[in-house]
C-alpha cells in the first residue's frame, strides 16, 4: 500500500485578540492508501484543526503537507479549491445537509462539480438508503442524515475522507453503524479514510492511531490486529 499523504512539523498558530494559540505544534505523520487511521484525543487537543489542514479548508502556520507527492501547504487559494473539490471528501458531527434539497438531491449536488464522481443513486443505495432518497432532511432520523452524509461525500469518489467525530451526534447503535460504513469505505473501496473522536475505546478499530494531546502528537502507531466494531464496547 502506498503513501498518499506525508505532513511533516505541522504548525497551526491561531492569533486572537493579540494572543497567540498554538493549536497545533510539530505534526509529522505519514497516511497511506486503504487505511483507516484514527485520530484520538480530548476536547482543544487539535483534532479539527489537523483535520482541516489535511482536508484543505486550513493552512498551516509552518510546516509541509505532500499529498500524492504535491506539496499542498503552498497551494494558492484557487489551488486549494480545486484539492478540496477533487480529493476530498467531508463527513462532519452535525451532518450538514442542505434541509431544502432532498437525500437525493443533496448528493447531486456534491457531486456536479466531479468528473470522476459515482452515480448518487448508487452511493445512496450503498449506505441502506435507496428507499428514502426522495426525503427532506428533516424527515430522517440523525443516523440516515448522516448516511446520507456519507453517501454525498463518497459519491464524489475522493482519495481522502475526512469525519469529524462523526458519531458525536448519533446514539450507540447507530454510531456503531456509521463506523462500520466507514471501515468499508476504507477496506473495500480503498480510500484513505481519518475519523475524529474522543471516544478511545476507538483505538483498536482502525489500522493506525494517532492520538493528540495539547496539540502534540503523542502516540502514532499501527495497528496490528484491528477490531471490528462489533467487538468494541463503551
Ligand atoms: N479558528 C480558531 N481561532 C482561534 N482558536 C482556535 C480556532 N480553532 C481552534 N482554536 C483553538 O485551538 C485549540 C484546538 O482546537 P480544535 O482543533 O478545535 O480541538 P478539538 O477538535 O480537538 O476539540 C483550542 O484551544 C481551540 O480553542
Ligand atoms: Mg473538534
Amino acid at each position: 500500500m502506498g503513501i498518499i499523504m506525508q505532513a511533516r512539523n505541522i504548525t497551526k498558530v491561531y492569533k486572537v485578540g493579540g494572543i497567540e494559540v498554538k493549536a497545533l505544534y510539530n505534526a509529522s505523520f505519514v497516511l497511506e492508501e486503504g487505511t483507516l487511521t484514527i485520530i484520538l484525543g480530548p476536547s482543544g487537543a487539535g483534532k479539527s484543526t489537523l483535520l482541516n489542514v489535511i482536508g484543505g479548508m486550513d493552512v498551516p502556520t509552518y510546516g509541509s503537507l505532500e499529498v500524492e507527492g504535491v506539496e499542498v501547504s503552498r497551494f494558492t487559494e484557487r489551488e486549494l479549491a480545486k484539492y478540496r473539490r477533487e480529493k476530498i471528501g467531508f463527513v462532519f458531527q452535525f451532518y450538514n445537509l442542505m434541509p431544502n434539497l432532498t437525500a437525493l438531491e443533496n448528493v447531486e449536488l456534491a457531486t456536479e462539480l466531479k468528473k470522476n464522481a459515482k452515480n448518487p443513486r448508487s452511493a445512496l443505495a450503498s449506505v441502506g438508503l435507496a428507499e428514502r432518497e426522495k426525503n427532506f432532511p428533516g424527515q430522517l432520523s440523525g443516523g440516515e442524515q448522516q448516511r446520507v452524509a456519507i453517501a454525498r461525500a463518497v459519491a464524489k469518489n475522493p482519495t481522502i475522507l475526512l469525519c469529524d467525530e462523526p458519531t458525536g451526534a448519533l446514539d450507540y447503535e447507530t454510531g456503531k453503524e456509521v463506523l462500520a460504513l466507514l471501515e468499508k469505505e476504507a477496506h473495500e473501496e480503498h480510500k484513505t479514510v481519518v475519523i475524529v473522536t474522543h471516544n478511545s475505546a476507538l483505538s483498536r478499530f482502525g489500522d493506525h492511531l494517532i492520538k493528540l494531546k495539547n496539540g502534540q502528537i503523542i502516540t502514532d502507531r499501527q495497528i496490528k490486529n484491528p477490531k471490528p466494531i462489533e467487538d468494541i464496547d463503551w
